[in-house]
C-alpha cells in the first residue's frame, strides 16, 4: 500500500503536471506553435520537446530551454517560456511529411530525472499547391488520349478514304476531258 501511494506520488503529478494539446495541425512548407503550461514553482525548470521513448521519458531532446535562457532557438525549431503566464510555447517551422509524429512537450525535473511531459501528435497535412497537383492529372487526360488515339487513327486514316476515292472520279474526268479536248484541238 505504501509502495502504491509512492508508485502514485512519483506518476501521478507526471500525468497532469504538464498540460497541452493533443493534438497539432500544420502544413508542409507552414509551422506550427504548441502551448504547454506547467505549474508554479518549475519556472526555472528547463523546459523540452523531445520524440517520446519509453512512459514519460524522451528519446532524443529537440530543444530545450536553460535557467538562465528561457528562449532558446534552433535551426526549425524554438522554445519560449513565459514564465510570468507559466506557458512555454514550442514552434515547428518549415514542416516536412517526415515532421510528423508524437512528440513530448515537459519540464525537466532534478528528483529522479522523472520528467512532467504530456504528448502531442503533430499532423503535417499537404500544403494548398502540394494538394492541388495531385488532382491535376486527372482532369488533363492528353497522357492517356494520345495511346489510346493512336489505334484509332488508323480507322480514321479508312474513313478519308472514300472521300479520296470520290474524288478521284472528278479528277480522272477532269483529266480525260482535257486529253480529250487537247486531242480535239491538235
Ligand atoms: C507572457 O504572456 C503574456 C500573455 O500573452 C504576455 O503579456 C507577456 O508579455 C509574456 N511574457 C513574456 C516574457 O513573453
Amino acid at each position: 500500500m505504501g509502495l502504491l501511494l509512492l508508485l502514485a506520488g512519483v506518476l501521478l503529478p507526471g500525468c497532469w503536471a504538464v498540460t497541452g494539446p493533443r493534438t497539432m495541425w500544420g502544413y508542409v512548407g507552414g509551422s506550427l506553435s504548441v502551448n504547454c503550461r506547467y505549474e508554479a514553482g518549475q519556472e526555472m525548470q528547463p523546459k523540452f520537446w523531445c520524440y517520446p521513448g519509453r512512459i514519460f521519458t524522451c528519446s532524443d531532446d529537440i530543444i530545450i530551454t536553460l535557467r538562465v535562457q528561457p528562449v532558446v532557438r534552433g535551426h526549425r525549431f524554438s522554445i519560449r517560456d513565459n514564465r510570468t503566464w507559466r506557458v512555454f510555447t514550442v514552434t515547428m517551422e518549415s514542416l516536412d511529411k517526415r515532421d510528423a509524429g508524437s512528440y513530448v512537450c515537459g519540464v525537466r525535473t532534478s528528483t529522479f530525472d522523472a520528467d512532467e511531459s504530456h504528448v502531442v501528435k503533430v499532423i503535417v497535412a499537404p500544403g494548398p499547391t502540394l494538394s492541388r497537383a495531385p488532382t491535376l492529372p486527372p482532369s488533363t487526360p492528353p497522357p492517356t488520349a494520345a495511346g489510346t488515339d493512336a489505334p484509332r487513327g488508323t480507322p480514321g486514316s479508312f474513313r478519308y478514304f472514300p472521300v479520296l476515292a470520290g474524288l478521284q472520279v472528278p479528277a480522272l474526268l477532269a483529266m480525260s476531258g482535257a486529253v480529250l479536248w487537247a486531242s480535239l484541238r491538235g
